[in-house]
C-alpha cells in the first residue's frame, strides 16, 4: 500500500539514507554468498538502495520497481549517474519478469507494506533462479507492539491486520523451498529483522 505523507517525507529524507547505507546494507552485504550479476530491488523507494546496491554489488543488471509512481520518477531523477538502472512502477506480487529473472532480490523494507506478502514472496521466489538469493532487512508485527514501535503504530499507515510476525515470515519463505538464515535486533529496539534466504529449487 501507498505511504502516507509522513512516512513518504521520512523515507525521502536524507536520514533514510545514511541508515540504509551504514547500517542495513552492509550487514545485508557480508550475508551475501551468491553471484548478483542480475539484481531486482522490491520498493525501490527513491532510488537511494540502486546507488548503494551500485556501490556494494557492482551488478551487470539493475532494475528497481515501487508501486508508487512519484517514488519512480524521483528515482529516475536522481540516478543520472547509474545509466544502466532501470526503474519501473510495479506491484511486488505480480512482477512482470519471467521466471528464474534474477539472481539477487533485495527488500530494504517493503513487504510490510503488503497486504498480501505470502503473494510478494512467491513473487520473490518465482523470478529468482535456483541458487539465487533474496536479501531482506522488514518490519514484523512484532515491532509495532512494543517500546518506540507503539508510538509509530499511530504515525504510520501499514496494513497491520494482515502483517506477518517474524516466524510466519521465515515459514513461509521454508515453504516456498527458500534455505533461510535470519537475524535480529535486540528486544528492547526497534524490531527490525534481516537475513538472506536461498532458493533451493
Ligand atoms: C518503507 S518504504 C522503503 C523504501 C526504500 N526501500 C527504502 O528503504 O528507503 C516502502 C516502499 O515500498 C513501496 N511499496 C509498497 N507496497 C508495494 C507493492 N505492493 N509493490 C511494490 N512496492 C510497494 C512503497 O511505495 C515504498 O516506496
Amino acid at each position: 500500500m501507498l505511504m502516507n505523507s509522513i512516512e513518504y517525507w521520512a523515507m525521502n529524507n536524507p536520514l533514510r539514507g545514511f541508515v540504509q547505507r551504514h547500517y542495513e546494507a552492509p550487514r545485508l552485504k557480508r550475508l551475501s554468498k551468491a553471484a548478483s550479476d542480475n539484481i531486482l530491488e522490491i520498493g525501490c523507494g527513491q532510488g537511494t538502495g540502486a546507488r548503494i546496491i551500485y556501490d556494494l554489488f557492482s551488478p551487470q543488471r539493475y532494475v528497481g520497481i515501487d508501486l508508487d509512481p512519484r517514488m519512480i520518477r524521483r528515482a529516475k531523477r536522481k540516478s543520472g549517474a547509474l545509466p544502466d538502472a532501470t526503474f519501473i512502477e510495479g506491484d511486488v506480487t505480480n512482477l512482470d519478469f519471467p521466471n528464474a529473472a534474477f539472481d539477487l532480490v533485495m527488500d530494504f523494507g517493503i513487504v510490510h507494506h503488503v497486504p498480501n506478502w505470502r503473494g510478494a514472496l512467491a513473487e520473490v521466489h518465482r523470478t529468482l533462479r535456483p541458487g539465487g538469493e533474496f536479501l531482506f532487512e522488514d518490519l514484523p508485527v512484532e515491532t509495532w507492539e512494543r517500546g518506540i514501535g507503539i508510538p509509530f503504530k499511530r504515525i504510520a499507515d501499514h496494513p497491520y491486520d494482515e502483517m506477518f510476525r517474524k516466524q510466519e515470515f521465515v515459514d513461509e519463505l521454508e515453504a516456498l523451498g527458500f534455505d533461510v538464515e535470519t537475524h535480529e535486533n535486540s528486544p528492547f529496539s526497534f524490531y527490525h529483522f534481516w537475513g538472506r534466504a536461498e532458493k533451493l529449487s
